[in-house]
């Protein structure tokens, strides 16, 4: 793959903040395109020009390598797993992007994901994108003092397109798809990641085939819908949605992009560690709580903080990373109990936090060794811990949390308890969506009351 480069800053009238361009294209004498091969209008060449002495190396992926076995194959091709089976994980040039990408570049960049693009795979000027990201980091005080911590904060993923966490994967799975050619995308998925595939390919302009269980949550049927996706609701969980995929994908011809099958939605969620250890201007927090599913979040962002310390940008110190799970489908949380290195499949899952009904992730080996190796730990909590906590974070801090971002909030409280995290540790709750998309699960606690006839007299709009 041939070199390519970033210019930065104020060439950035067309292309999000950046041009590119492989080292013959900025030959000026003859060059007048950047490496998307349209032509300039002469005012961006001379800006070009200008920008030639800040030039900077570009952090197009290097190469694909398997998590397990170490096999590695080249970057730009159409690709689901290893041969092995296992999922694919993207590198960098990380030596080659430290010497020219620093920090302080960030303070002119875009307020989305793409502000990290040299640690992306595609350049911010080809990506489908719906400004993803960059979301709030939230100190949670009054939310602390309830559950006895003083230094809680959120990370608030209920602001991204399509309401959830979600939005930062489909983007660069979609960005990665469209460019290497592919049409129709495939889907299982427990809700969110189908809302977001959705919207991402009707911005690409590419087909979505999404295969849900049929008791998602209503938002999420709607908005795929919405969108204009194929939607088929299925009477099962995720795994037989995902069996049905990966059993018609090849007659289909649709390019499956199921969580850990395709190489591009842990860089988007990666982005998630990169930002909070940009607002906690570059040093890490103490603990991450996240509700883990596939566990995309946390594998991504785990690998974030080893990219952060090869650029140099963070030292040797990680939070404690910590998985959330529900009581009723905890595959993870077990096998972090019983020391083992991949979960079981959870039988009969279930949980009114429809990402968390994941009975065995592909990329589990990943999860566990992360939560390990940073020394956290797997918890679980009810349903009902987590509707509360939900409502508490919701009327202390005005933010109305997707059930999963309540489980982190109850798991706060059980870890504060049994003295895993102190009080003081810097502690950051992953609300990874927005209760607004769970209106079904919260209405369990809202039953409706038609105002009877003793309120409405004497009332301002029917006196009697
Ligand atoms: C709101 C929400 N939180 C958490 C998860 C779990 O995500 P992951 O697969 O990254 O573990 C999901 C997955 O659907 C989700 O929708
Ligand atoms: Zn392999």
């Amino acid at each position: 793959m041939a070199d390519t480069y970033l210019a930065m800053a104020s060439c950035s009238s067309r292309l999000n903040g950046y041009r590119t361009g492989t080292p013959e294209s900025f030959a000026f004498d003859k060059g007048d395109y950047c490496t998307n091969r349209q032509n300039l209008p002469p005012k961006c060449v001379n800006l070009l020009k200008i920008c030639i002495g800040t030039m900077e190396r570009m952090g197009q992926a290097s190469k694909l390598g398997c998590s397990k076995c170490n096999q590695e194959y080249p970057s730009e091709q159409l690709r689901n797993l290893c041969d092995c089976g296992a999922p694919l994980l993207v590198h960098y040039d990380l030596h080659g992007i430290r010497s020219t990408w620093k920090r302080n570049h960030l303070k002119s960049a875009v307020n989305s994901m793409w502000r990290y693009a040299p640690v992306l795979p595609a350049d911010a000027a080809d990506a489908v994108t719906l400004s993803e990201g960059w979301t709030p980091l939230i100190r949670a005080d009054a939310l602390g003092a309830e559950i006895g911590a003083r230094n809680v904060w959120i990370k608030d993923e209920g602001r991204n397109p399509t309401d959830s966490f979600k939005a930062r994967g489909l983007c660069c799975a979609v960005t990665m798809a469209r460019k290497l050619g592919a049409k129709k995308l495939a889907i299982p998925s427990a809700g969110n990641a189908a809302g977001a595939l959705a919207a991402y390919a009707a911005a690409a302009g590419l087909e979505a085939h999404i295969f849900m269980p049929q008791d998602v949550p209503e938002a999420n049927f709607l908005e795929c819908g919405a969108f204009g996706a194929d939607v088929r609701l299925i009477d099962g969980l995720i795994s037989d949605c995902g069996r049905i995929v990966a059993e018609r994908k090849a007659a289909e011809g649709w390019f499956e992009v199921s969580t850990l099958k395709e190489p591009y939605r842990i860089e988007g969620k990666k982005t998630m560690g990169y930002e909070v250890a940009e607002q906690f201007d570059w040093e890490v927090p103490d603990a991450i709580l996240y509700p883990c599913g596939g566990g995309v979040g946390l594998i991504g962002m785990w690998k974030a903080f080893a990219e952060l310390e090869e650029l140099g940008w963070i030292g040797t110190k990680r939070p404690k990373m910590i998985s959330v799970q529900a009581t009723g489908c905890a595959p993870i949380t077990r096998a972090f109990e019983n020391d083992a290195e991949a979960s079981e499949f959870w039988k009969g899952a279930h949980t009114v936090a429809s990402g968390l009904r994941v009975p065995k992730a592909l990329g589990d080996f990943l999860v566990l060794r992360a939560v390990r190796e940073s020394k956290g730990i797997a918890v679980s909590v009810s349903d009902e811990e987590m509707l509360d906590a939900g409502l508490l974070m919701s009327e202390k801090q005005g933010i109305f949390p997707a059930p999963e971002g309540g489980a982190c909030v109850a798991a706060v409280k059980k870890l504060l308890a049994n003295g895993f995290l102190k009080p003081d540790d810097r502690t950051v709750i992953f609300n990874t969506g927005s209760g607004y998309k769970y209106l079904e699960a919260y209405r369990t606690r809202f039953p409706r009351q038609i105002a009877s006839e003793e309120d409405k007299l004497g009332g301002l709009i029917t006196p009697r």
